[in-house]
C-alpha cells in the first residue's frame, strides 16, 4: 500500500528534509522512541527513520532525514502528492517516560528532530524538559522553534558562535550539570559520537543516561541480526531490543566500525545513482 506524501519542507537545500506522510496505522500506535523502515521503491533499501512527531486525528507521522546515499536522496526526490511505497511500524521498544523531574534532551543533526518527540513525551509526562541542541551554525540548526513550543528552557549551541553559546552540546551539558543536582535523567540522540561524548559527560556525575542507537537495519523486526550492538558485553538487536539503550553501557567504537561496514559499496552506489 502506497503512503502519501501529504507535505515536504526542505530544512536545509540539498541536505535534510522533513516530510508528513499519511500513515494512519502507524499513527494510531507510534509512541515516542518508535521507529519506521521505509521503502522508495520496489527494490528500494529498506532503511529505518525514527519518528519526529506524530498527528494521531490526521493520521500522519513526521519524518526528517539528511542525504546520507541513493536510499535517503531518493526519498528526498519525492514532492507533496507522491506516494513511498512502504512505511512500516511503528517498530522498537518506545522510550521509557515517567514522571521524574528534570530531563536534559541532548540532540545533534537530524537527531534533534528525533528527540523532539521524546521530548514532547516526557513534557507530556509532567517533566521539566530541559533541551540542549546543537548544530555547525545557526542555519543548520533544526527543529528550535518546535522545541520552543513546549520545552522551558531550549540551550542552543552552535560551532561558530553564529546562535548560543559558541562550542559543543557537553560544553553546555557540563556545566548544566555542575551546577543543577536534580537532573533525573539524560537522553542524547544525534551522531555517534556526539552520543558518546554525552555519555562521557554524564559518567562522573552518575546521571541515567539514555542514547538512540541507529545502526544498520534490514528487517527491524529481529530477524536478520542487521543491528546488533554491544550493550554492557552482550550483544543486542537495536531493532527490537532498543534503539534505545543505557549510553554509559555501549560499545561506541563497535558501533562506529559497524555503521562504517558497507561505506565503499554505498559510495559507489551512491555515485552511480548521482550519475
Ligand atoms: Fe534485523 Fe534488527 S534489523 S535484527
Amino acid at each position: 500500500m502506497p503512503y502519501l506524501i501529504k507535505q515536504k519542507t526542505i530544512l536545509i537545500e540539498g541536505q535534510t528534509c522533513k516530510m508528513v506522510i499519511e500513515a494512519p496505522h502507524v499513527a494510531s500506535k507510534a509512541k515516542p522512541g518508535n521507529f519506521v523502515i521505509l521503502r522508495v521503491s520496489e527494490n528500494g533499501e529498506r532503511f529505518p527513520l525514527t519518528i519526529a512527531d506524530v498527528d494521531q486525528e490526521n493520521g500522519t507521522i513526521v519524518l526528517v532525514f539528511l542525504i546520507m546515499g541513493k536510499s535517503s536522496a531518493l526519498l528526498y526526490s519525492l514532492n507533496e502528492g507522491d506516494s513511498i511505497m512502504d512505511v512500516c511500524g511503528p517498530l522498537g521498544k518506545p522510550t521509557h517516560i515517567e514522571k521524574c523531574g528534570t530531563v536534559v534532551c541532548v540532540g545533534g543533526g537530524t537527531g534533534i528532530a528525533a528527540m523532539h518527540h521524546i521530548a514532547k513525551g516526557h513534557h507530556a509526562a509532567g517533566n521539566h524538559v530541559v533541551a540542549i541542541i546543537g548544530a555547525r551554525s545557526k542555519d543548520l540548526l533544526l527543529f528550535y522553534d518546535e522545541l520552543s513550543a513546549f520545552c522551558p528552557e531550549v540551550l542552543v549551541c552552535t560551532n561558530d558562535g553564529s546562535m548560543g553559546v559558541q562550542g559543543l552540546v557537553t560544553d553546555i551539558l557540563k556545566a548544566r550539570l555542575e551546577q543543577d543536582k536534580n537532573v533525573a535523567e539524560v537522553v542524547a540522540i544525534g551522531p555517534v559520537p556526539m552520543m558518546q561524548a554525552v555519555a562521557d559527560c554524564t559518567r562522573p556525575f552518575d546521571v541515567k543516561t539514555t542514547v538512540s542507537l541507529n545502526p544498520i537495519m534490514v528487517d527491524g523486526i529481529g530477524m536478520c541480526g542487521a543491528c546488533r550492538v554491544e550493550v554492557d558485553g552482550k550483544t543486542k538487536f537495536a531493532c527490537v531490543d532498543g534503539p534505545e539503550f543505557d549510553g554509559h553501557l555501549v560499545d561506541f567504537n563497535q558501533l562506529r566500525q559497524r555503521l562504517g561496514a558497507f561505506k565503499e559499496q554505498e559510495t559507489l552506489s551512491f555515485e552511480e545513482y548521482k550519475c
